[in-house]
């Protein structure tokens, strides 16, 4: 077809790409178009705006390496990563759900903890917390047998594959779930953190003056044959950026109890101030299957 003018473009291209065999990427193909040229329109993109969103989007690229995932941070950023969850998760978005985005810092491969373990690896600021969960099924079931990775960033603001003093592997481990689908560990209370700013996330983030904070939280990760995998974080009641995560991650399910300890720590070396966390997290039917891990 011979492009008269800037209307013809459109279908010019969704023709060139309507002969992909498979269904699926000819309708998610079709709709991006239309939706991009749409977006092109609306605002009337210039061209010094698109060499800006060309070079931003080779940045985000050249931006990630084995232990930094910039494209897994601007999606959060940007919001979209929740989105994803939240429509595939909670019965297709249909009801609440206790998923939350993966973030770019799960790494496969922790350690294998035995339940009641520490998964502090090396000296890590903060106050002990100990953390005891349970998985159920949608009837209240207790799942035995779940595998559950765990990770956390330390307190002074980092994971352990952004900041050299930490052992490899500290604040991340793997449990399984005994006959009471319980899974159970020691660890510090998290802080909340800012999310990396050296690439074109953190240059949207400063031109839109928000900040980089996500809330204090730990993630988990609970695989099961037979049950949809569960990605999800539980955060720290009382942070002060809740309600303005930079990556839009929480939701009111997922906050959890966090209790200042009343007598003695449930560990013999704990002196001074401890919390304690219990939560219960429940797995939907459906397909087993882990994400790409975002680093190495
Ligand atoms: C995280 O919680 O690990 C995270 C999630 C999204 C962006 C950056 C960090
Ligand atoms: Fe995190």
């Amino acid at each position: 077809m011979i492009i008269a003018r800037q209307e013809d473009v459109t279908e010019a291209v969704l023709v060139a790409m309507d002969g992909a065999e498979d269904a699926r990427l000819r309708n998610v193909m079709a709709a991006f178009i239309r939706h991009l040229h749409a977006f092109a329109r609306e605002v009337r993109l210039t061209e010094a705006e698109y060499e800006y969103a060309i070079d931003m989007l080779n940045r985000i690229g050249q931006a990630t390496n084995d232990s930094h995932n910039e494209g897994v941070l601007f999606s959060d950023a940007l919001g979209l990563s929740t989105l994803v969850c939240l429509l595939n998760n909670g019965q297709n978005g249909a009801t609440e759900t206790a998923a939350a985005l993966l973030g770019p810092f799960w790494r496969a491969n922790a350690p294998l903890t035995e339940n009641g373990g520490s998964i502090v690896r090396s000296p890590t600021p903060g106050p002990p917390l100990f953390v005891d969960c349970r998985i159920r099924d949608a009837h209240g079931l207790p799942l035995a047998g779940v595998r559950v990775d765990v990770w956390q960033a330390s307190p002074a603001g980092m994971y352990e594959n952004q900041d050299e003093t930490q052992a490899d592997m500290n604040l991340r481990g793997v449990f399984k779930t005994d006959a009471e689908g319980r899974f159970a560990f020691r660890t510090v209370k998290p802080a909340g953190y800012p999310v990396p700013t050296h690439g074109p996330t953190g240059e949207m983030l400063a031109a839109q003056k928000r900040h980089p904070y996500r809330p204090a939280h730990l993630h988990v990760l609970a695989f099961k044959p037979g049950f949809k995998t569960l990605i999800t974080q539980v955060f720290v009641d009382d942070d002060e950026h809740l309600e303005s995560d930079v990556v839009f991650g929480v939701t009111q399910a997922l906050i959890g109890d966090f209790r200042k300890g009343a007598g003695p720590a449930p560990a013999a070396d704990v002196a001074g101030e401890w919390f304690s966390l219990a939560y219960t997290f429940v797995m939907e039917p459906g397909e087993a299957v882990l994400p790409q891990p975002p680093i190495k």
